[in-house]
């Protein structure tokens, strides 16, 4: 059976990476229901199985040649059966390796890149008018790919992720974004405010931002003036219905004043900040390209302590950059304890091509590497455990997200982005309720509802 003989088509998504294409994989799932595809679970059942991908380091790269691997066994049990499957990769990896990607694995019939999703539905079209050619969509077209996706779906959950900036250049010496997502580039005021109210209006509670540089909006509102995320979240913040925002991910050279104080000023801007440092070595941020200092991180945050003093405080770091000395990675470890972080995500250095760190002479050992990994990851785990237990006994209010484990159990967030697990009915979905912390375990917290 040809899959244009049945009227629903399925596809299979699989989402690797950051947020943005968490997000970004909704906004594909939406057009392609505009187009007759609808959501499947798994592979076999799929005439559709997209890969949207991720290029930050290379095991994340590799993961998608593996499961491309794997997915060959579904493709001809399904062709058995007289079942055409389209795989297409998605994403960043789609961005980097276009071209190469069907050379690699002659599996894949469709390449597409971050830029293009609202193309989707007419590129699946040429495939199915001609099965035999691949289409490769990866280049950066001009026109706003938001303003072609739809968004008419329910959400998923009460908290919903929204893109509001896209692209990097800011260029560390590390890293493939700028490549892989292009020049930084904010969506018009109106357009986030519009999707916003939309998302409230069937049934959001909380708003994340999402941008790979957030903190560098400057999205253009429609008396021509360009607006600043600080000024954006205060619009957000007067949307009766919306209780909760939270932005990510940020570049300290962007902790611009008024978004420093937006945290003492707008209640519902959640008291969390993932702010990335990468190293605490002037020497190493400089080969890095970050162009801030350790001092001026360290400036930042206390800034927005002085807004928000119960701030929780997440980073990133990488370890084993090029030329990194015992000495470089000392002063890494004496930030984390100037810093006290909530909780955070660490990572060896991973030379990606086309990257100026990745022609670097100096390259640190693996098992240098990943010594400094076990001993930095030891400190942000004691940290991080010291911040959980500070919230036992306190009560916290809790957005109920999702079922937990057991029957009769929800998950919920705490204010500082923690899970909460507690016993409710799955009906109070969407709300917040005020909690009561028990206990602390390694990644989550216990909970119950507190009378009111
Ligand atoms: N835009 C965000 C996130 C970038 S990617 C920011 O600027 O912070 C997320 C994290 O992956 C980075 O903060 C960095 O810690 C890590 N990362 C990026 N490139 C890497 C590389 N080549 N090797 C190891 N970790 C990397
Ligand atoms: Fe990459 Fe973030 Fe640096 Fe941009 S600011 S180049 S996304 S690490
Ligand atoms: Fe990965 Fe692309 Fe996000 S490289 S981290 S999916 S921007």
């Amino acid at each position: 059976m040809n899959p244009s003989a049945t009227a629903v088509r399925q596809v299979y998504i699989k989402t690797y990476g950051c947020q943005m294409n968490v997000y970004d994989s909704e906004r594909m799932l939406e057009a392609l229901g505009e187009a007759g595809y609808q959501r499947c679970d798994t592979p076999d059942d799929a005439d559709l199985v997209l890969l949207n991908t991720c290029h930050i380091r290379e095991k994340a790269a590799e993961k998608v040649y593996s499961e491309i691997g794997r997915l060959r066994g579904t493709v001809e049990a399904r062709a058995r059966r007289g079942l055409d499957t389209v795989v297409g990769v998605a994403g960043c990896v789609a961005q980097a390796e276009g071209e190469e990607i069907p050379r690699r694995q002659p599996l894949v019939r469709l390449v597409v890149g971050p830029q293009a999703y609202h193309r989707l539905p007419h590129l699946l079209a040429d495939l199915e008018r001609d099965p035999g050619i691949r289409r490769v969509l990866a280049e950066f077209p001009v026109e706003d790919k938001f303003d072609h996706l739809p968004r008419r779906r329910p959400p998923r959950s009460p908290a919903a992720f929204l893109t509001v900036q896209e692209g990097c250049d800011r260029f560390c010496s590390f890293c493939v974004v700028p490549y892989t997502r292009g020049a930084e580039s904010s969506r018009p005021v109106n357009a986030v405010l519009t999707e916003a109210k939309s998302l409230v209006e069937r049934g959001v509670t909380e708003i994340t931002l999402l941008g790979q540089n957030v903190n560098a909006y400057h999205g253009v509102a429609e008396d021509g003036s360009s607006w600043s995320l600080a000024r954006l979240i205060g619009d957000l913040a007067r949307i009766e219905g919306l209780e909760r925002i939270r932005y990510t991910t940020s570049h300290p050279l962007d902790m611009t004043d008024d978004l420093i104080e937006a945290h003492g000023e707008v209640d519902k801007l959640m008291p969390y900040l993932h702010l990335p440092v990468q190293s605490g070595s002037d020497r190493i941020l400089q080969a890095m390209n970050r162009r801030h200092t350790a001092k001026h991180y360290l400036d930042v945050i206390a800034r927005v302590r002085q807004a928000r003093p119960d701030i929780a405080v997440s980073g990133d770091f990488i370890v084993g950059f090029p030329g990194e000395s015992e000495e470089d990675f000392t002063a890494t470890l004496d930030l984390v304890d100037a810093v006290g972080y909530a909780q955070a995500y660490s990572f060896r250095y991973s030379p990606r091509p086309g990257t100026p760190a990745a022609e670097a002479a100096v390259q640190v050992a693996p098992e240098i590497q990943s010594e400094r990994l076990t001993r930095l990851q030891r400190r942000l785990d004691s940290q991080s455990r010291l911040f959980r237990d500070g919230c036992v006994g306190r009560t916290l209010p809790v957005l109920l997200e999702k079922p937990g484990r057991h029957p009769g159990q929800m998950v919920g967030r705490s204010p500082y982005l923690q899970s909460v697990h507690l016993a409710a009915r799955e009906e109070m979905r969407g709300s917040i309720v005020p909690a009561r912390i028990l206990s602390a375990d390694s990644n989550s917290l216990s909970g119950q509802i507190e009378a009111t």
